[in-house]
């Protein structure tokens, strides 16, 4: 049975303002759950979410985290679940169990390029081999009824594939494809290749997403203009700023852009806290997952890094709201910084040649 939100036709869900360009929140491993998603929604939420990746293998099952995204989905906004994984027949198979929730479609991982994942052919090492990824966007396409996405980088070591990726993404009937503008080997801090985006944007019969450093709503217009692409999607710019989207629809509507304060940024401090809490989870551990997301932050609160300073030595509950209180309500008034200030970098950083990352998650992926 088709599920009612699945549309036989085809149409991807319309966003919050028919017409305009689309917004999407990047799927993140560790992070885009259920509470952030939560979170986000009520900044403003994009125009559609995408769940962290499911794993497929002979053993998995969908993840019940996972799955609560989903389930719980009270976003009003839709989602679609990720899969990564190469085995045809266990693709199939979790398409069948995750048809029985309530999706937007299923999006393919073709990028994360953690050493382990690649390794095993699966994520950004499938990049490297076209004839594979043929197989799994053709068994895909045969096992959803609705749409099937794509996220990909431009290529594995460089972009000499990704043209023939692209005739593939046509050949196999791809609804979206959202496109992150590095390769697999470029990890996350080099620059973005946006023409290659813009390749895509001309050459895919689907609309596109153009993703990676899409830092604010000024930035999200011009890269559209550079790229004519459908829509942006945004991954740790919306940790940092979760207000990005609403500020993208003002911008691409030509309204104001709402200004965001240092003391609104206090709010968001304490709401992401609070969402993230639960009992199972100690005083500190929690605080530790905070300072991850607070390093995104930090790169906006001042120019120094004085913020990011103190809130890495922040140990417990008080300690780290003390930090965001001499930090944020000093000129709780004072501009929250549409674009991260130049030289504050996310730490730490694992990017180091050689490292084999376990996979893409906030104890890797910086900024
Ligand atoms: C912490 C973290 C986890 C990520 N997990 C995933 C994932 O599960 N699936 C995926 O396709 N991409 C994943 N990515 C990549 C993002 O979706 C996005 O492509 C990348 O961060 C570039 O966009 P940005 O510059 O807006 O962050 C992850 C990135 C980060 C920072």
């Amino acid at each position: 049975m088709t599920p009612s939100h699945l549309s036989p036709t085809g149409g991807l869900p319309t966003g919050h303002l028919i017409g305009q360009p689309l917004t999407a929140l990047a799927p993140m491993q560790d992070v885009t759950d259920l509470a952030f998603m939560r979170v986000i929604a009520h900044y403003g939420a994009p125009d559609y979410f995408f769940t962290e990746f499911f794993r497929v293998h002979a053993q998995s099952r969908p993840e019940k985290h996972i799955l609560r995204s989903i389930d719980e989905n009270d976003t009003g906004r839709p989602v679609f679940a990720q899969l990564i994984g190469e085995d045809l027949g266990h693709m199939a198979r979790t398409v069948d169990a995750l048809l029985k929730h309530n999706i937007a479609g299923i999006d393919l991982n073709l990028g994360c390029p953690a050493p382990k994942v690649y390794k095993k052919n699966v994520g950004g090492g499938l990049l490297r081999e076209p004839q594979k990824v043929a197989q799994i966007l053709a068994t895909l396409r045969a096992a959803v009824p609705g749409l099937f996405t794509v996220k990909m980088r431009i290529g594995f070591a460089d972009t000499a594939l990704f043209d023939t990726l692209l005739d593939l993404i046509n050949e196999h009937g791809v609804d979206l494809l959202s496109v992150h503008g590095r390769t697999v080997k470029e990890m996350y801090r080099s620059e973005v290749h946006y023409d290659f985006i813009a390749r895509a944007a001309a050459r895919a019969r689907c609309p596109v997403l153009a993703n990676g450093n899409v830092t604010s709503a000024t930035r999200a217009a011009a890269i559209l203009g550079e790229t004519r692409a459908a829509g942006v999607m945004i991954g740790r710019h919306a940790i940092r700023n979760p207000w990005i989207f609403r500020q993208c629809r003002e911008q691409f509507a030509g309204r104001d852009v709402t200004r965001v304060t240092l003391g609104d940024v206090r709010d968001y401090v304490e709401r992401l806290y609070r969402a993230t809490q639960n009992d199972e989870f100690p005083e500190r551990a929690h605080v530790a997952k905070m300072k991850k997301y607070l390093n995104f932050v930090g790169q906006s609160v001042d120019a120094t890094g004085a913020f990011l300073h103190g809130m890495r030595r922040a140990e417990s509950e008080s300690d780290l709201f003390a930090v965001c209180d001499q930090h944020l309500l000093g000129e709780p008034q004072r501009e929250f910084s549409p674009e991260p200030y130049p030289g504050i970098i996310a730490r730490p950083n694992c990017e180091t040649p050689g490292s084999d990352a376990a996979g893409c998650s906030l104890e890797t992926v910086t900024a």
